[in-house]
């Protein structure tokens, strides 16, 4: 499997030459480097209705005639612009010919900004366990900590977790480092941090913390690969 950070929470996975693409937001994030007219995938998966997840989601999927893979909320939204849609909803799962994808809790919102102000229902927010080639990617979403992460680090076998750190908006910092603990992942990528002057954090320095509690962080740049 490999993961490559597209910033924010934005992020490409791939194996066996199989492409799949979480959270984009490349139009409007100064930091991304990939060109959302360009990118390649075989579907698209969404955590949240919030447009710093899902702005270049509608242009990818059209432009690939590739499946968007969300709650059911977003997923009618998307069928309703005449695009494929498979919907989900919080603890299921679902087999696809690239790997298994099961929707988790996230504790945050998910509405659907349709113009400034305006808002749809986008249903419960997520996280998300994606599992490709027998490794499993743990994509929390925009989220506060919550106790069950606990229950996630016995249940599952994480071999990445990405974790929001920014604060504000999702958890901060210090909770990412005691979620970690608990997620028992081999390996943690920080999310949602910088990309505004609101969740500015020192990524360096929350890996330091990591270390302090015995586990791996890995900071990637916009346009950087994991190799897992
Ligand atoms: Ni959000
Ligand atoms: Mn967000």
């Amino acid at each position: 499997m490999q993961i490559t950070y597209h910033g924010h929470s934005c992020f490409l996975v791939e194996n066996e030459g199989y492409r799949v693409l979480l959270d984009p937001f490349l139009s409007g994030n100064a930091l991304a480097v990939a060109d959302p007219g360009e990118i390649q995938v075989d579907a698209i998966l969404l955590t949240h209705g919030h447009s710093d997840h899902i702005v270049d989601a509608e242009e990818i999927a059209r432009k690939n005639d590739c499946v968007i893979i969300a709650n059911y909320e977003i997923a009618s939204y998307y069928a309703s612009k005449g695009l494929k849609t498979f919907a989900m909803n919080i603890g299921g799962s679902a087999k696809f010919e690239w790997g298994t994808v099961k929707y988790t809790l996230a504790f945050h919102s998910s509405s659907i900004e349709v113009e400034p102000g305006k808002f749809v229902d986008g249903g419960q927010p997520g996280g998300i366990l994606l599992t490709m080639g027998g490794k499993t990617f743990y994509h929390a979403g925009d989220t506060a900590l919550f106790g069950d992460m606990k229950l996630y680090g016995e249940m599952y076998n994480i071999d990445v977790a990405a974790l929001p750190i920014g604060d504000v908006f999702t958890m901060g910092p210090d909770e990412a480092v005691l979620a970690a603990t608990w997620l028992r992942a081999k390996k943690y990528i920080p999310t949602h941090y910088n990309t505004f002057d609101a969740i500015k954090q020192d990524a360096s320095e929350w890996i330091q913390k990591l270390k302090q509690a015995y586990q791996e962080g890995v900071r990637l740049a916009p346009g950087e690969t994991l190799d897992v």
